[in-house]
């Protein structure tokens, strides 16, 4: 009986360990591949005190971001696989957090009202760059090479 109670005991435990592993797993989404780079870190801290309160704690955007506020504006998009904040290059993704969305979308001639503000002044460069860092930091792989493409793309337009 006791021999039986300690096996129970050792199956249980195990169980509980790989299911904190798992946990952690999901918790730090391919950040160890940038873990060396300090800006990743300086971008993250921006993240939480800046952004997170519409973009999410997770980068998960706001639920209804698709649908429009009774302003007129949107709801904050997500920055992980499900947005498109990946689907551009890193230049537009600076300016659209240097200069918010009215200006840069008012410069390609869209009209539409912005909800993103303008960073600029309130952030440095570099936490600017490393907010972006931070972003790129949490996508798999395979998002991150398109995002590098359009970038390159981007570079030569
Ligand atoms: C007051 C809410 C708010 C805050 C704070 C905010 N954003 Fe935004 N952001 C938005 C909204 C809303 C959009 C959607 C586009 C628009 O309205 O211009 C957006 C869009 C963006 C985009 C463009 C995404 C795309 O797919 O085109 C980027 C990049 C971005 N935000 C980054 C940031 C970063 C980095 C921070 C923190 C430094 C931040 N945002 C803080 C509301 C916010």
């Amino acid at each position: 009986m006791k021999r039986r109670i300690g096996f129970l005991l050792r199956t249980g435990s195990r169980t509980v360990i790989s299911g904190a592993c798992l946990l952690l797993l999901a918790a730090q989404p391919a950040l160890p591949f940038f873990h060396d780079n300090p800006d990743v870190e300086l971008g993250q801290r921006v993240y939480e005190s800046v952004c997170s309160a519409c973009h999410g704690t997770r980068l998960q955007g706001n639920p209804d971001w698709q649908s429009a506020n009774p302003d007129g504006t949107y709801p904050a998009p997500p920055h992980d696989e499900t947005g498109h904040t990946w689907h551009h290059g890193n230049a537009m993704l600076l300016d659209y957090i240097r200069r918010g969305g009215q200006a840069v979308l008012g410069d390609m001639g869209v009209e539409f009202k912005s909800g993103m503000p303008a960073f600029e002044g309130q952030l440095s460069e570099a936490e600017i760059g490393a907010v972006l860092d931070y972003i790129k930091s949490t996508w798999p792989e395979r998002i991150r090479a398109v995002q590098a493409q359009r970038t390159a793309v981007e570079a030569q337009e």
